[in-house]
């Protein structure tokens, strides 16, 4: 199945929709960055560039759309009722794109969309009412959604995000894939030698381990088994009651690049070629893996099901 891939970051929700058998051939961010890491480990079907000024006919047809786009209120665009809401984010160029393919006779047979997990309740509801109002009366999809967990789906990370799967069929039975149970926890993923530069020194530990209420229980919110999500602006330091901090060799320190990486599914053979901040950020904005493959997996047989499957 062709995938068409936007706000492609550096690569999670792609490389889980690999793994499940499917072909990328277009990808999109305007984060050069972030196409420097999926260039490196994905190839040049990238696109650098605004999603908003990419013109329509230069993003190729595919079989299934994914994108984890950047929530934005609707409500801001004031009290109109129709399409016009959405007019101006980013919801709306996919929506825009969408219905240019429809037009020309090329629906995709299902839509990907992932975001925060607070999508349902972003201003108000209204932001997810109308997402779930243009896929399903204006673009014709039967929708679906769901939140899911990374710590649910083999990786030692809470990470909640929302889940949109939409099926051009009406007649799409789906099932968002089984939980399955957690094996592994954060220590599993500690490099063994991180580095000098990742442990926290005497002066900025009592800050950093501090949470206003006293000493042994800001300690207690370091060493978790499974890690608190993720964020991307892990470069900065945050408190350790907000942040994933690891005791080694009796000394602190926060994660290295390479850590983020496993506890978001992708392996070591990974390829990081940008500079800690950079890959912190996008570790950070990252679908996890595991999740975007068992998704792809559970969207593929709902395909196959269909009869819509197709091989490359
Ligand atoms: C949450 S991240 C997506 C992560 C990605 N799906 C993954 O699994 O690794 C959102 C991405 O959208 C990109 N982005 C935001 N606005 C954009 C725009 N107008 N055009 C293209 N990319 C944009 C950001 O650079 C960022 O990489």
């Amino acid at each position: 199945m062709k995938v068409v891939s936007f706000f492609s970051g550096l690569g999670g929700l792609d490389k889980g929709f690999l793994n499940a058998g499917y072909d990328i051939i277009w990808a999109n961010d305007f984060d050069k960055f972030a196409v420097a890491t999926y260039k490196a480990n994905f190839g040049d079907h990238i696109v650098l560039g605004d999603i908003n000024e990419i013109p329509l006919a230069q993003i190729p047809d595919c079989d299934v759309l994914i994108g984890g786009f950047p929530c934005q209120p609707f409500s801001m665009m004031g009290e109109q009722k129709g399409f016009e809401d959405a007019r101006g984010t980013l919801f709306f160029r996919v929506a825009k794109i969408l219905e240019d393919k429809i037009k020309r006779g090329k629906k995709p047979a299902a839509v990907i969309l992932e975001n925060v997990r607070s999508l349902k309740t972003h201003d108000k509801g209204r932001t997810y009412q109308e997402i779930h109002r243009i896929l399903t009366e204006v673009l014709g999809y039967k929708v679906f959604c769901e939140i899911l967990n990374s710590a649910d789906y083999g990786v030692p990370q809470t990470r909640n995000r929302t889940y949109i799967v939409g099926f051009a069929s009406q007649e799409a039975e789906f099932s968002f894939p089984e939980k399955v149970p957690l094996t592994c926890t954060l220590q599993d993923k500690l490099e063994a030698e991180p580095g000098e530069k990742y442990f926290l020194s005497e002066r900025i530990l009592p800050t950093i381990l501090s949470d206003g209420t006293g000493g042994y229980k800001a300690r207690s919110e370091i060493d978790l088994t499974v890690a608190r999500p993720l964020c991307a602006t892990m470069a900065k330091m945050h408190r350790a009651c907000q942040d994933n901090y690891v005791t080694q060799k009796g000394r602190v320190r926060r994660l290295t690049p390479r850590e983020c990486a496993r506890l978001q599914g992708f392996p070591d053979s990974f390829i990081i070629p940008v500079s800690d901040c950079q890959a912190y950020k996008q570790f950070g904005n990252a679908v996890t893996v595991n999740v975007a493959e068992a998704l792809a997996r559970s969207v593929r047989d709902t395909l196959t099901d269909l009869g819509a499957w197709r091989d490359a």
